[in-house]
């Protein structure tokens, strides 16, 4: 899009989002131009806090669904809109109800940790919710000494190499972050010999076992502000390079990546959209919300 075009649009974007009384939130993943309009940038964990204490009557989710049901059911009396319907999660439809109650009859006497990348109804039968950031806290945090972990199967691995429980995965990933294969990390950190390497944890074992720093988003900038080094690798969804470009200026940032298809369906266009619409709200089952509400505050409460 051309410069004037971009600013004219985002001029009206601020315009509607000032009529409605609405806030706009907005992932790490998402388009830089969307960042340009977004009130709030966070990960999964620093949006839901967030969209627990907006006061604004309506909140634009910039992100994919299962984040702004997260919002909808922390913040039941506002209207939350996704722009994008087909913003979803791979991962988070890999996952299901059924599948869920066969584990917990398998190993009744286990907790059950749920990554917040699931849909409401998941939630609703978990113990507690974790996010990259906590879920090594949230493992803990349970008393039993087997934890059902679902539905990332490669963080289900790498909790296991942090905790002394019993860790039972679910067999669900995340595609690109799967699809990252740590024999090509090898010959690509050979291009770099000074750079550390910060991956996100939904990445395979291999991957991690090779990396400096394990980090969710959020977690990435600040390992990067802290550390000593200059020059680093991401390991994760390839708009997080230039964030990190942009947050943490005289250091550099190599990609290793893939794009999450589903981050990038959120555009100006439907931002603008959605402002006019009011389209299209999230909603959430009103028993299925109680219940998901509880396992995803106590991790709040907690973190
Ligand atoms: P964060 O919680 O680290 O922001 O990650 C969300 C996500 O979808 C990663 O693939
Ligand atoms: Fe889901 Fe993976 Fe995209 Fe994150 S990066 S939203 S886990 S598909």
């Amino acid at each position: 899009m051309e410069g004037t075009e971009k600013k004219t649009l985002i001029g009206r974007i601020r315009e509607l989002k000032k009529m409605n009384n609405a806030i706009i939130l907005v992932h790490n993943y998402q388009d830089p131009e969307i960042y340009e309009i977004g009130d709030f940038i966070g990960d999964s964990l620093e949006l839901s806090r967030k969209a627990m204490e907006v006061e604004e009557d309506i909140i634009i989710f910039c992100g994919v669904k299962f984040m702004a049901e997260t919002a909808k059911i922390l913040n039941p009396t506002k209207r939350v809109i996704l722009p994008n319907l087909e913003a979803g999660c791979s991962m988070a439809d890999m996952s299901d109800v059924p599948g869920l109650i066969k584990l917990k009859e398998e190993y009744p006497n286990a907790g059950v940790v749920c990554y917040i990348n699931t849909n409401a109804d998941v939630k609703a039968l978990s113990d507690i919710i974790c996010t990259s950031s906590n879920a090594i806290k949230m493992v803990e945090s349970l008393p039993n000494d087997e934890i059902i972990f679902l539905p990332d199967k490669n963080m289900a691995a790498y909790l296991q190499t942090k905790t002394k429980k019993k860790i039972i995965p679910y067999e669900a990933y995340c595609y690109i972050h799967n699809a990252l294969d740590g024999e090509m990390l090898t010959d690509f950190k050979k291009r770099y010999p000074m750079a550390e390497v910060i991956a996100h944890p939904e990445s395979p074992p291999d991957v991690l076992a090779i990396s400096d720093h394990v980090r969710g988003t959020s977690g990435m900038i600040k390992a990067a502000r802290e550390s000593k080094a200059k020059e680093f690798i991401m390991v994760t969804e390839c708009g997080m390079a230039q964030k990190l470009r942009d947050d943490v200026p005289g250091k550099t940032f190599h990609s290793f990546c893939n794009i999450c298809s589903y981050m990038k369906m959120t555009n100006l266009f439907l931002v603008e959209r959605a402002l006019k619409k009011l389209e299209y709200e999230i909603f959430v089952q009103e028993e299925i919300a109680r219940k998901a509400k509880i396992a995803i505050e106590r991790m709040l409460e907690l973190s």
